[in-house]
C-alpha cells in the first residue's frame, strides 16, 4: 500500500483507472475523491494539458485529497460537492468535453472507521451517517421519526433485510422509552431480536439501510450516472465501481439502457426506433481478484462495469 492509500485503501484501483484508457490530454472527473487513490492514478498519467476534477460530499475527503496531490498543481481541482449534481458542477468549473468519469460508491475506510463520524456498529458514536455534514437528516431524525411500517420497508428494501419487521417494532419499542441516539443503543436493539449466528450480517444489512436513506444514495447515482453521460464526450468512458445488488442494479440497466438507446426507462418510442449511445466494454462485471480480497476483504463485493460513448 502506498502513502496515498492509507486514508482508504482503492479497491480494484489500477483495473478500474486502465479501463478509463486515459487519453494524456483528457479531462477526467473522479465523482468519489475519497482519499484520492483513484485521482492520483489518474492524473499520474496525465500530461501538462490533462485534468482531473475531483469531488466528494465529505469535507474531510476533500481536504486529505487536496493535500496529498497539492504537487500537482491545477491538473488536479478537488471541490466539496455530490455527483448528484455532477453536470452543473462540472459546468460551473469549466469543465466540457469531459474523457472519463469514474464512480467509486459506498464510503471510505475512514468514514467507516471513524466511530464519531458514526457509520459504524463497531463503537458507540452519534447516530449520524451523513457523508456531507453540511445536510440537515441525520440517521438519529430517521430512527426516531419513521413509522413502524416506514422503517420496516426501508430496512427491507435498502438493507434487503429478512428480519425488518421485528428490528422496526423493537425500534419503535425502544424509542419510546428514550430517543435512540447513539450507533451502540441501536446496535443493541437489532441484536435483541436477531439470532446472533447472523447478528454481524443483520448489522450491517441495517446500517447499510439508514446510510442509503441519510445519503439519498440511490437517487444520487441515477442522476450522477445520467449526469456524466451527458458531459461524456464520443468515445469518453463511465467507470463505476458498485458494492452491493441495489447500486450494480442501478448501474447495469442505466449502461444497457445506454446500449439500446433507451435512456429514459419511461420513454418508448412509438415507433420504437432507437439508436445506440454506448458499447460496454465488458459484458459481465469484474470481480477483485482472491489475493485482493484477501489483502483488503472490503474489496469482496466490488463489481466494476464500464460502458464507452459512441
Ligand atoms: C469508496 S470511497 C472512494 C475512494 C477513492 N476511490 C479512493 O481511491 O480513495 C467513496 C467516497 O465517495 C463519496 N461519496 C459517496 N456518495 C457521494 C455523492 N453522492 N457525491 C459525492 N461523493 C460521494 C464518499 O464520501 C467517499 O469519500
Amino acid at each position: 500500500m502506498t502513502r496515498i492509500d492509507s486514508f482508504h485503501q482503492p479497491v480494484m484501483a489500477d483495473e478500474a483507472v486502465d479501463l478509463l484508457k486515459i487519453r494524456p490530454d483528457g479531462i477526467y472527473i473522479d465523482a468519489t475523491a475519497g482519499g484520492g487513490g483513484y485521482t492520483y492514478r489518474i492524473v499520474s498519467r496525465l500530461d501538462s494539458s490533462g485534468k482531473v476534477f475531483a469531488i466528494d460530499r465529505d469535507d474531510e475527503a476533500v481536504a486529505i485529497t487536496l493535500k496529498r496531490l497539492e504537487s500537482f498543481g491545477s491538473r488536479v481541482q478537488v471541490i466539496q460537492g455530490a455527483f448528484g449534481d455532477l453536470k452543473a458542477l462540472a459546468l460551473a468549473h469549466g469543465m466540457t468535453d469531459i474523457s472519463g468519469v469514474i464512480f467509486d460508491l459506498g464510503v471510505s475506510s475512514w468514514q467507516f472507521d471513524s466511530v464519531e463520524r458514526g457509520f459504524t456498529y463497531r463503537g458507540d458514536g452519534p447516530l449520524d451517517f451523513r457523508m456531507d455534514r453540511r445536510t440537515e437528516t441525520t440517521a438519529a431524525d430517521i430512527i426516531n421519526s419513521y413509522s413502524e411500517k416506514q422503517l420496516a420497508d426501508a430496512l427491507f428494501h435498502y438493507g434487503e433485510e429478512k428480519n425488518s419487521r421485528k428490528v422496526a417494532y423493537a425500534i419503535v419499542q425502544a424509542r419510546r422509552k428514550s430517543p435512540i441516539k447513539t450507533t451502540g443503543e441501536l446496535a443493541r436493539v437489532i441484536e435483541s431480536v436477531t439470532n446472533p449466528r447472523y447478528v454481524n450480517k443483520s448489522l450491517s444489512r441495517c446500517f447499510q439501510a439508514i446510510r442509503i436513506i441519510v445519503n439519498e444514495e440511490l437517487e444520487q447515482l441515477e442522476t450522477g450516472l445520467r449526469a456524466s453521460f451527458d458531459i461524456l464526450r464520443s468515445g469518453g468512458r463511465l467507470v463505476v465501481v458498485s458494492y452491493h445488488s441495489l447500486e450494480d442494479r442501478i448501474v447495469k440497466l442505466f449502461m444497457r439502457g445506454a446500449v439500446k438507446g433507451k435512456m429514459d426507462a419511461d420513454y418508448e418510442d412509438p415507433m420504437g426506433n432507437y439508436k445506440s449511445l454506448a458499447r460496454l466494454i465488458n459484458k459481465k462485471p469484474l470481480v477483485p481478484s482472491s489475493e485482493e480480497i484477501k489483502e483488503n476483504p472490503r474489496a469482496r463485493s466490488a463489481k466494476l462495469r464500464v460502458m464507452e460513448k459512441l
